[in-house]
């Protein structure tokens, strides 16, 4: 199948497009392909091909429930990927940071590791200087999830894991259930959904790497970026929030109008990875940004019912990890749209709740709504 071939372009280099064995192995059903994507922790993981009525194409593994690549036309026509990820699971195993990854318990930062639920303390893994990123040493990002298929009018792949009490140092059992969905619109609908047996804390979100160039040369810069944002969270030298929400106007964290990314980024120390808060009120789905490219005519809205989006440029990325041909993924070659609740939030009591108790549950939308125009 030629698509793995073309999502080849953010691919890594070691298995280069040989996925033929696995491939005639493949299984069809409603939209959605099956192949091997090899083993991780000695278990044999999956990749599921979505595919929509336009011949949209995203791939995503149960090893983290990366979305390793989202194929799409550019204003020409021009095949391909819209997100970094690897063709193999060996790109995944090498730990990227987070690429197209589902993140959790905890997205972002929890401050020295620690917090309390009522009295009592919980420790977590300080896997980020001196805090917790992402969930810590062994996140969502690196477990592997059950996946079924379901739904036949659109491919829907849901992908469900049991973190169990005390696992990263979290309390009570959780039951997480992720729904992938690609729509024919071309969205790529996630639905998050979880319970607990005993409070915890949860803020679950997506890591994709965008660059609407579809070209890892690029960076994204040029991209302009609009945020529905009025507001901020200033974070302190090691990226927690010091709980103060400060107003964007003026400076360079306000995109409340479309503004080219690298038109300010130099005011920003370390480059943009802030949580911007978001305008809207109510816990509905609701459109809170939108990215265009005008080289490629891509144009990524982005739709949630969550309070805040880690907007980050891959700062960190420093051309170390490779392509599936060997170019270097560079600083600023994809940014992230994490929608999500604050960082730090179960210590800091004006952010909106992070807590799900026994009975409740944990229910969010994010949606990636990906456009070409013809100009
Ligand atoms: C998030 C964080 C960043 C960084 C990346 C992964 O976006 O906010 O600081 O840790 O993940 O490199």
């Amino acid at each position: 199948m030629p698509g793995l071939c073309i999502a080849a372009i953010f691919a890594t280099s070691i298995t280069s497009c040989n996925n033929q064995k696995s491939e005639s192995k493949m299984e069809m059903t409603k939209g959605i392909t099956k192949a091997s994507f090899g083993n991780a922790d000695g278990k044999e993981v999956f990749l599921y091909t979505l595919t929509n009525a336009k011949g949209t194409e995203v791939k995503i593994s149960n090893y983290g429930g990366v979305v390793t690549s989202w194929v799409s036309p550019d204003k020409s026509g021009v095949k391909s990927s819209i997100v970094l990820g690897f063709d193999s699971i060996a790109g995944y195993l090498a730990k990227p940071p987070y690429f197209g990854a589902l993140i959790g318990r905890y997205g972002n930062r929890i401050a020295k590791g620690t917090f309390k639920i009522d009295t009592a303390v919980y420790t977590l893994a300080t896997n980020n200087g001196a805090n917790h990123l992402h969930g810590g040493l062994k996140g969502f990002d690196k477990v592997i999830w059950d996946a079924s298929i379901e739904n036949d009018s659109m491919p829907v792949l849901k992908l469900s894991y049991l973190s169990k009490d005390g696992e990263e140092g979290y309390p009570g059992n959780l039951n997480v259930a992720v729904q992938y969905t690609l729509t024919d619109d071309d969205e790529l609908k996630i639905e998050y959904n979880a319970t607990t047996d005993k409070a915890t804390v949860i803020n679950l979100t997506n890591h994709s790497y965008f660059n609407l160039t579809g070209d890892v040369t690029n960076t994204i810069l040029d991209h302009q970026l609009e945020i529905d944002a009025d507001n901020y969270t200033p974070v302190d030298s090691s990226l927690i929030p010091t709980g103060e929400i400060a107003p964007v106007k003026g400076g360079p964290f306000d995109f409340t109008k479309a503004s080219k990314i690298g038109a300010r980024i130099d005011s920003v120390k370390g480059g943009y990875d802030h949580n911007f808060v978001l305008n809207k009120k109510e816990s509905t789905l609701q459109k809170v940004a939108t990215l265009t490219d005008d080289k490629s005519g891509r144009k990524l809205e982005v739709f949630t019912m969550e309070p805040g989006v880690q907007f980050y440029t891959g700062n960190f990325l420093d051309g170390t990890i490779k392509t599936n041909d060997g170019r270097a993924i560079s600083q600023h070659t994809g940014l992230c749209l994490e929608t999500q609740h604050f960082p730090d939030s179960p210590n800091q009591p004006k952010f909106p709740s992070t807590l799900l108790g026994p009975g409740q549950q944990y229910h969010t939308v994010t949606v990636y709504k990906l456009s070409v125009s013809s100009k």
